[in-house]
């Protein structure tokens, strides 16, 4: 850890050792533009933080060209199809063969943030853990600032040429925006997601997406050795209200097949409940202060992209302010916002009708019951139809 000066200077001062500016921070190193970044957790929290899974080819490839790739090559799983299950009958989306050969990879949100914390410590850039009391400010301004305290010790002020909000949903960044300056777009769903991680071969080699009248389902993995699965739940419900049988109980419910299908039980090692929400604000930017990833938008899980549009983000707001300092060319700042919600309300869409498709509302009634099906069959069955789903999982080149 390098050591802190009351008062301190860098190019952009990023919040948040998120996905999203640990990718912006190897961004600019690369480019040779200094950065700081800091995060109010521990390396050992941030690290250790279940989430993602499910990498788009783009992200793979971003993480590469930025020197991250290496154990992800080696680690992670790549997959060319996904089963969607419904009517107890399982029936594949065979992305690669619908996309041109396009892929995903299975390879955990925590591993990505360990391979870029290690490249960033290697590379001797500033990442401070364990911050308090962040507060950006002066962005109005050209020279806008960061106010932090190290953990229960001294105050201290970072001067930038550029803040970037990588702070997540709950962070300061947004917050901070000027009454009136931000409008918010916002659905929350009914319904939370419980995932576990277990210690288990995994019971399939690909994705299955499972619709079931008492809920959906998702079968995921981490490893040949760790299965990570998720049931749709009440969003008020406790954790503890889900003894470890009670899931298991129910995953075999849910995953059920007319084939014998078996689901493989294991010990759970991690579990906890997420709501789910969509949720955009426009613009991304005042000022000097940028908004990227979580902090800006977020998406029901569903559709394996709320890492995936902060990666994108980033490269985004990389590439604007590499081109602000090579040529002191300001128009792909000011064009940021719109370049990005562009594809985030594709993403939008895309993670939205996955969740309506697949999941179960407490109070649907029989209609929306029969439309849902009568979408899941027609994606099974015709071409176009599985082509769209595939694309989009996949990650669209361009938007
Ligand atoms: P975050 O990961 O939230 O990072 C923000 C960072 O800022 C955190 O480290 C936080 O501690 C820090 N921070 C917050 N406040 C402050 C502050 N005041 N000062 C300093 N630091 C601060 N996405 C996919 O693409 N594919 C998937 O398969 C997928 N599955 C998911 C499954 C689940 C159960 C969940 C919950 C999410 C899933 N996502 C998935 C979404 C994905 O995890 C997020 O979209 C991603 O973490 C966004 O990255 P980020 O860097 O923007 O935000
Ligand atoms: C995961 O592996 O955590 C995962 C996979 C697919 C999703 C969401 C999460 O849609």
């Amino acid at each position: 850890m390098l050591w802190l000066r009351p008062h301190m200077r860098t190019q952009v001062g990023i919040v948040g050792a998120g996905p999203a500016g640990l990718i912006l921070g190897q961004l600019l190193t690369r480019a040779g533009i200094e950065s700081v970044v800091l995060e109010n957790r521990s390396r050992e929290y941030v690290q250790h933080r279940v989430r993602a899974g499910v990498l788009e080819q783009g992200t793979v490839d971003l993480l590469a060209e930025i020197g991250v790739g290496e154990r992800m090559r080696r680690e992670g799983i790549v997959h060319h199809g996904l089963e969607l299950r419904f009517g107890h009958r399982g029936h594949r989306i065979a992305l690669s063969d619908l996309t041109g050969g396009r892929a995903i990879t299975v390879y955990g949100q925590q591993e990505v943030v360990k391979d870029l914390i290690d490249a960033r410590l290697a590379d001797g850039a500033p990442l401070y853990f364990e911050v308090d009391e962040v507060r950006v400010d002066g962005f109005d301004s050209p020279d806008p600032r960061i106010r932090f305290r190290e953990q229960g010790g001294e105050a201290h002020e970072l001067e930038c040429d550029f803040i970037a909000g990588c702070d997540g949903f709950h962070g300061v960044c947004r917050p901070s925006f000027p009454d009136g300056a931000l409008r918010v777009y916002e659905r929350e769903y009914p319904y939370g997601w419980l995932g576990i991680l277990a210690a288990v071969p995994p019971s399939t080699e690909e994705l299955i997406y499972c619709n079931h009248e008492r809920g959906f389902a998702l079968h995921s993995l981490r490893s040949p050795e760790i299965s990570r699965l998720y049931l749709q739940c009440d969003p008020h419900d406790q954790i503890e209200q889900w003894s470890d049988e009670r899931i298991w109980q129910e995953m075999h419910t849910r995953f059920a097949t007319d084939d014998g299908w078996e689901l493989r039980e294991g010990p759970i090692l991690e579990k906890g409940i997420t709501p789910m929400r969509s949720f955009v604000v426009e613009p991304m930017q005042h000022g000097r202060l940028y908004l990227a990833g979580d902090a800006a938008h977020i998406v029901p899980p569903t559709g394996a992209k709320g890492l995936n549009l902060a990666a994108h983000d980033v490269g985004v707001l990389a590439d604007a302010i590499i081109a602000s300092y090579a040529h002191g060319d300001q128009s792909l700042l000011d064009a940021y916002s719109g370049t990005c919600l562009r594809r985030i309300w594709r993403v939008q869409h895309f993670s939205w009708w996955m969740t309506s498709m697949l999941h179960r509302s407490p109070d649907a009634d029989s209609f929306e019951e029969r439309l849902q099906r009568a979408q899941l069959d027609y994606v099974c069955r015709s071409e176009a139809a599985a082509r769209t789903l595939a694309e989009n999982y996949v990650g669209l080149a361009s938007v």
